[in-house]
């Protein structure tokens, strides 16, 4: 058997014969030629069979294939200008690995959302899903490469916590033996313990939030980036959020093009986040949304319409500091120069795909943090770990958390978060 090639690297092998593995995603004929498009997960390729090439009896199978039928194609790749691969597969030979029992329930022709949520196992592997997948992937890659490649130690948090990080209005209680405790929600206290332990962590992995509300933008279980520095102060923190996002859409747009041109990404916009990205206070957040006729006032949460109207008013992120400190989480410091303002800021993705990052330089002073704990009614005994981050060398210290869905939405342009992860969680979807 030629040695397996796979639809990627077929470029890379013209004139020779090789073996394709994969599936049969659509077919077509006419007369004498029957053109085969088999899919192999980095790829789809047509397959000429001919013939005259694959004998008549070949001819006559290759006829009944079905669609997702498991198949290996033996061929020569020849050059074709016509195909977005530049190539495509004169066939030899073709064995059935392994034919449907039943006919496939996603066709070509148009489905239901609900539909196709239902069917999301098989869904992931079409077109425009497999580009979604390989993007979210690269941007995985693109993040451990900025933070390994930076001096950052990777620090696992765990799922299981005895306490909440951000509001208690949307934990997942869980039995604990005799005892409750919460799926995390953050792994951002885990991660402060960590830079004091190692100076530069990052905290990757699932997080969950029982968001009640039916939005195009929240699930309930989703992947989280946190890097935590020690020694460092909210400016600090939003170099690093700019200087991290810029690699992070650049190293994307250099390796998955052929995905973002399935999914009619309109990469230009992409091309155009460089540094500097506008820092705006909170305040002025205000005063714009109030410039373009919004009711908003000080002291309101900015909303996704918000974010919206804010975000066309600039061609890359921005960035928004100091809200009120009402609004925010309890371990965040203020503002000395500014006490109702936190140190903190959430970055607002452009094209209206909203908040991807929430960050802020973290309160260090173990009086006031005890004091919050109490203003917003956290069991103080359950922070007392945390509270020794404070009374063992505290300094100042800050990070942020980039939501991965979010920011695969953005960079595939997808209306919605639910195919930004291949099995969304979401308040009424938990199968498959
Ligand atoms: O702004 P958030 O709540 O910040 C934190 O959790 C901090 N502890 C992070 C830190 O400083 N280490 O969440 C951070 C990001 C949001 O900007 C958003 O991208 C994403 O996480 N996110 C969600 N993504 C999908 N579904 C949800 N329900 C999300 N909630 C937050
Ligand atoms: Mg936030």
């Amino acid at each position: 058997m030629p040695a397996h090639v796979y639809v990627e690297d077929l470029h890379k092998h013209i004139g020779e014969e090789v073996t394709l593995k994969g599936w049969l995603y659509g077919k077509r004929s006419s007369g004498k030629l029957h053109f085969l498009q088999v899919r192999d997960g980095t790829g789809i390729v047509q397959c000429v069979a001919g013939k005259n090439d694959i004998g008549e009896e070949a001819f006559a199978r290759a006829d009944k294939l079905a669609q997702e039928t498991s198949l290996t194609v033996d061929g020569v790749v020849r050059e074709d200008k016509r195909s977005p691969l530049g190539v495509e597969l004169h066939a030899k030979s073709f064995t059935v690995v392994a034919a449907p029992t039943q006919e496939y329930p996603i066709s070509p022709k148009e489905h239901g959302n609900a539909f196709l949520m239902e069917h999301r196992h098989l869904w992931l592997r079409s077109k425009r899903q497999v580009a979604i997948l390989r993007v979210r992937s690269e941007i995985i890659r693109a993040i451990r490469n900025y933070f390994d490649s930076r001096g950052f130690t990777l620090l696992d948090a765990p799922i299981f916590t005895p306490a909440a990080c951000e509001g208690t209005s949307n934990l997942f209680e869980v039995n604990y033996f005799d005892a409750k405790a919460y799926l995390t929600q953050s792994g951002q206290l885990y991660g402060e313990a960590g830079a004091m332990a190692l100076g530069k962590v990052y905290v990757f992995g699932p997080t969950f939030r029982a968001e009640k509300s039916k939005t195009r933008r929240h699930l309930t279980e989703f992947w989280m980036v946190e890097p935590e520095v020690a020694y460092l102060d909210l400016e600090g923190d939003m170099d690093l959020a700019e200087d991290f996002i810029c690699e992070v859409v650049a190293q994307v747009v250099r390796n998955r093009r052929p995905e973002l041109e399935i999914l009619e990404r309109d990469i230009a916009k992409l091309e155009q986040v460089r540094k500097p990205f506008p820092r705006i206070r909170y305040e002025e957040a205000i005063a714009l949304l109030q410039k373009k006729g919004k009711d908003s006032k000080f002291g309101d949460d900015l909303g996704a319409d918000e974010e919206t109207a804010i975000s066309e008013e600039f061609d890359r992120p921005v960035l928004i500091h100091r809200y009120p400190a009402e609004i925010k989480s309890f371990y965040m410091k203020r503002d000395p120069q500014d006490p109702k303002c936190a140190l903190c800021v959430d970055v607002i993705a452009p094209e209206g795909y909203g908040e991807i990052i929430g960050g802020s330089q973290r309160e260090d002073d173990l009086a006031v943090l005890e004091a919050r704990l109490d203003e917003h009614k956290l069991p103080r005994e359950n922070f007392e770990w945390y509270l020794d981050l404070r009374r063992y060398g505290s300094v100042p210290h800050a990070g942020f958390g980039l939501g991965i869905e979010r920011t695969v939405a953005w960079l595939c342009g997808l209306h919605h978060v639910r195919e930004t992860i291949p099995f969304p969680r979401l308040l009424e979807k938990i199968t498959p």
